[in-house]
């Protein structure tokens, strides 16, 4: 029986490799990663790495933004199975059309969409950002929000603007329904509701606390809350609990049968498939060097505006 961790801290020493695993990752994954974070910490670590090797624990549009920004580094993935939903959700051929029907809107694009998506966009934002990124554009700017319509529908309340948004969800938040929510409510009370932006409007609205993945968890650290109704993936309890043990935290179950809100993306990645993709290298992000060039725009404009917003 191989020793999963010790294989892949010894991996990570010979092969100068840097992991990084967002909140979503199994606990044993996050517990050995270099940097855990949300996709925007992830991203401007990603920016700043000198590792050789990147091993990307997530999902796939998230390797691929490591690799636009390390072109000459190799990045891998343990599992290419590893995709999204909701970057599913906006195919290039018919978001080319969306734009050709709404001409002379800036494209605003979410973080989870594939590089050819970020190849159309003109800033890209994720849920630690997207509201300040909006709103550094003039208010009677035109606008294009891509893919995700809850965050989208969430920054046009909050930011009161029309923007265009396209009609695409994340399949793990968009389930998460108001009844369970009010539910759970009804029977802890006391407990403050947390709910990541991807959730629907309905839940959105009862929430106490609406944030990123890293701003739900900077809330639990800081709230004199004892109890919180947790709307998003299970991933993130980990990193709650270790941070505040004495806390209690309910998940707000899918449905009847599943008290488990597990990204089937982010959970296909295991300590077995890390150490492989460590020791063989594989599999490799590939990118054609043109998208590189054009999706990187984008990308490094989010993390310009945000540097200077003093969001990183
Ligand atoms: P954040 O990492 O921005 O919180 O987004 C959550 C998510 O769904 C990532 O796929
Ligand atoms: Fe995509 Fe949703 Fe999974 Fe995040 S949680 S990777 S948005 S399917």
């Amino acid at each position: 029986m191989i020793d999963f961790k010790n294989e892949i801290l010894a991996l990570k020493k010979q092969k100068n490799a840097v992991i990084l695993a967002h909140y979503y990752q199994i606990p044993e994954i996050q517990d050995i990663a270099d940097y855990v974070g949300d996709s925007l910490g992830l991203s401007q670590n990603a920016s700043q790495t000198d590792a050789d090797l990147i091993v990307f624990a997530g999902v796939h549009f998230m390797a691929e933004t490591a690799k636009i920004l390390n072109p000459n580094k190799k990045v891998v993935l343990p599992d290419l199975n590893a995709g999204c939903s909701l970057a599913d959700s906006c195919q290039p051929e018919d978001f080319l059309k969306f734009l050709n029907n709404h001409p002379q809107h800036t494209v605003i694009s979410y973080i989870n969409c594939s590089a050819a998506i970020k190849c159309m966009s003109d800033i890209i934002c994720t849920s630690g950002n997207a509201v300040q990124i909006v709103n550094s554009l003039p208010k009677d700017e035109k606008i294009i929000f891509a893919p995700d319509k809850n965050l989208g529908a969430y920054i046009n309340t909050i930011s009161r603007r029309n923007m265009v948004l396209w009609n695409g969800s994340c399949e793990v938040h968009n389930i998460l329904s108001k009844e369970k929510v009010i539910e759970l409510k009804i029977k802890y009370p006391e407990a403050k509701l947390i709910a990541h932006p991807e959730c629907d409007a309905a839940v959105l609205e009862l929430a106490d606390f609406i944030g990123s993945t890293t701003a739900l968890l900077g809330y639990t650290r800081k709230s004199d809350a004892k109890k919180f109704i947790v709307a998003t993936e299970t991933g993130i309890l980990h990193q709650m609990k270790k941070e505040s043990p004495t806390k209690e935290f309910i998940i707000v179950p899918a449905d009847e049968t599943c008290s488990c809100n597990d990204c089937p993306y982010m959970k296909l990645n295991t300590m077995e498939k890390l150490y492989l993709a460590m020791k063989n290298e594989q599999p490799e992000i590939i990118l054609a060097n043109d998208v590189i060039e054009q999706a990187k725009k984008p990308i490094i404009r989010m993390l310009e505006i945000s540097r200077m917003l003093k969001l990183i």
